[in-house]
């Protein structure tokens, strides 16, 4: 939610900051802005709408010079309007800044600004209040060092703060220098030579650097050309570690693909099979997953486990509830991250708490964390960004390895969640009673996942063809059971997401329970219906359908396709997988039909409306 850039060094600020705002429009797309100072005088283009309207001002008076910073906005406070766009300015006009969070007492700072030093603001942003309190302070502190000045300005006046920012700031008069901090947004340092930048996202600078600095909550940076300087809100100097970015600008880029959300789903064979990567051990028929930091004994103690996270990745949870239960017989209980503070969820000592997030920022995630360690429960993460803050506060986890995923719907950072939340059952399973044998046949269903991946992706075609058939529809229904009921789930978010589009997933068995009074003849139903376990069962509700005209698209496997055949008006054939990874396949053909059904309807796949990726407020 926002991304911000900063940028200092040789090169001409705007084309640098305007191409990391494109890498970072997946956070956002309201509005965007970008402050650059050329002399001493800050030149600022802002505008509502896409980065496009940005570019486009940008093209007609092009801002120069040689540091910047820049933002595009998802709202939060005040609506999407050109005044409420950032960069917002302090009271004296010198100091520019972009923020991403939310300063939750703003109201209260805003009302003792105009009391006590009569400022005026020209827009509704919590920003705007942040910015005049360190240009208020800036003016009240003496020194002749200007750089420290700034610095000591924005620690005082995030003292003053309650909720969350990451900040990027320059002054006018302060020459080849930016200020940036962070507390609960995520904020990196890309070091450069002869150059810095700041930015919400590595994925934004990659391009320029593939040295970074995760900042920590409560770090202030002072960033200069060709230095920098870490310290705390509190007044420490900070430590800090430079890492090398795991991926280069190459992956950040759509390649011959339309969308980044069609470019992630043909991903996904090799996205699952980095997720599973060296963590097979074929010898013991286990996984080997060393970053839980957990002994053998202390795995085997555990009694209960929670899973939690939000959106996308509660699907995953709740397919992993059916796994772990299934290979581990252990208890365990999906949470929405966002209820699990509000709840007194009763935990014992040997409970185990996953938090699951693709971004590793999302704030829900991050709370049901922060609870549970509070509470004294050993915490993991399961995500895909590298010194994410989840990662960071767990004690330890495994990560997806799925590369950077910029389309705003989800889908390799799902199909990456499956497989890993398979190894933990897996895990956990060996060392209870699961057999080598049983061990051995996930192994061989896990390995053979990539290769029946790259088989349903060529279904694309025929899926679209099915998009295009409904295309007119006002809704869709999706029903699984077992393992493939998140599915239904995950099917129907994906099409709401992007096409707007009235969708609900069920367990099949509940149509008969209230929601077969919706099947009309023009409400189409996707029934997840591979040849499992639980085919027999489905069958019985698609005719349940079918009985009452409702059309059926069918996505089956086996020999479900002859015994579907006369009854749905589609199939979709996948090919049969043992039912615990079976997820992992039939979710990619709802991934691919509710991308069709988008693009056959006109909207812009990649940024949905009102959405962001990367949720950081609460
Ligand atoms: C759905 C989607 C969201 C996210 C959710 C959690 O396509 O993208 O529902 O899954 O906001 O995000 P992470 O996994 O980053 O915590």
């Amino acid at each position: 939610m926002c991304g911000i850039v900063g940028y200092v060094g040789r090169s001409e600020a705007a084309p640098i900051l305007l191409d990391g705002l494109r890498r970072l429009e997946y956070r956002g797309y309201d509005s965007a802005g970008v402050a650059i100072v050329n002399g001493e005088t800050i030149e600022t283009r802002k505008c509502a709408g896409r980065i496009a309207n940005l570019a486009k001002l940008m093209t007609e008076r092009p801002p120069a010079g040689q540091y910047g910073i820049s933002h595009t906005r998802w709202a939060t406070h005040g609506k999407v309007t050109d005044e409420n766009a950032h960069p917002h300015f302090d009271h004296s006009g010198k100091i520019a800044l972009v923020h991403n969070g939310v300063i939750e007492n703003y109201a209260a700072l805003r009302e003792q600004l105009v009391r006590e030093v009569g400022h005026k603001f020209t827009s509704d942003t919590d920003t705007e209040v942040l910015a005049h309190l360190i240009g208020s302070i800036y003016e009240q502190l003496d020194g002749k060092d200007s750089k420290a000045r700034l610095v000591n300005a924005t620690r005082a006046a995030l003292k003053q703060v309650i909720g969350t920012y990451g900040i990027a700031l320059v002054h006018a008069h302060i020459k080849d220098f930016l200020v940036g901090a962070r507390r609960g947004s995520p904020l990196v340092l890309g070091v450069g030579k002869d150059e810095n930048f700041l930015a919400s996202d590595v994925s934004a600078i990659v391009a320029h650097t593939r040295d970074a600095v995760y900042l920590n909550d409560f770090d202030i940076v002072a960033v200069s050309r060709d230095t920098f300087e870490i310290s705390s809100v509190g007044g420490d100097t900070g430590s800090y570690q430079i890492s090398r970015v795991e991926f280069g600008a190459e992956d950040v880029n759509r390649g011959e693909f339309p969308h980044y959300m069609l470019k992630e789903i043909f991903e996904q064979a090799d996205s699952v099979r980095d997720a599973m990567r060296g963590r097979l051990n074929t010898e013991e028929c286990t996984a080997k997953l060393g970053g839980l930091n957990m002994t053998a004994a202390q795995l085997r103690d555990v009694t209960r486990i929670v899973l939690t996270g939000c959106g996308t990745a509660l699907h995953a949870a709740l397919v992993g509830e059916y796994l772990i239960e299934q290979l581990a017989s252990l208890p365990v209980e999906v949470e929405y991250a966002s209820e699990f503070r509000h709840r007194n969820t009763p935990m014992s000592g040997n409970t185990l708490v996953f938090a699951i997030s693709q971004s590793g920022e999302t704030a829900d995630t991050l709370g049901a964390l922060r609870e549970s360690r509070r509470k004294g429960y050993r915490t993991l993460g399961i995500c895909n960004n590298v010194a994410s803050t989840v990662a960071r506060e767990s004690d330890g986890g495994v990560y997806m390895h799925a590369g950077p995923e910029i389309g705003v719907a989800a889908t390799k950072s799902f199909t990456s969640q499956l497989v890993i939340l398979t190894l933990i059952g897996l895990l956990l399973g060996r060392m209870r009673h699961l057999s080598t044998s049983e061990g051995s046949l996930i192994i061989e269903a896990l390995e053979a996942l990539p290769g029946q991946i790259e088989s349903v992706l060529k279904l694309s075609d025929h899926i679209r063809a099915i998009a295009k058939e409904y295309v007119s529809v006002n809704g869709i229904l999706f029903f699984g059971r077992q393992f493939n009921f998140p599915i239904a789930l995950e099917g129907a978010l994906k099409m709401k997401e992007i096409t707007y589009l009235f969708a609900e997933g069920h367990p099949s068995a509940e149509l008969k329970h209230g929601i077969i009074a919706l099947v009309r003849p023009d409400l189409p139903s996707v029934f997840i219906a591979p040849d499992d376990a639980v085919f027999s069962k489905n069958l019985n509700n698609i005719e349940q359908v079918k009985a009452r005209k409702g059309p059926i698209i069918a996505l089956t496997s086996g020999d479900g396709r002859k015994q579907l055949k006369g009854i749905a008006n589609d199939i979709i054939e996948i090919p049969r997988a043992a039912d615990v990874v079976t997820p992992v396949l039939t979710v990619i053909p709802l991934q691919l039909l509710a991308y069709h059904m988008a693009v056959e309807l006109g909207l812009d796949v990649d940024k949905p409306r009102n959405l962001a990726k990367s949720v950081t407020v609460e």
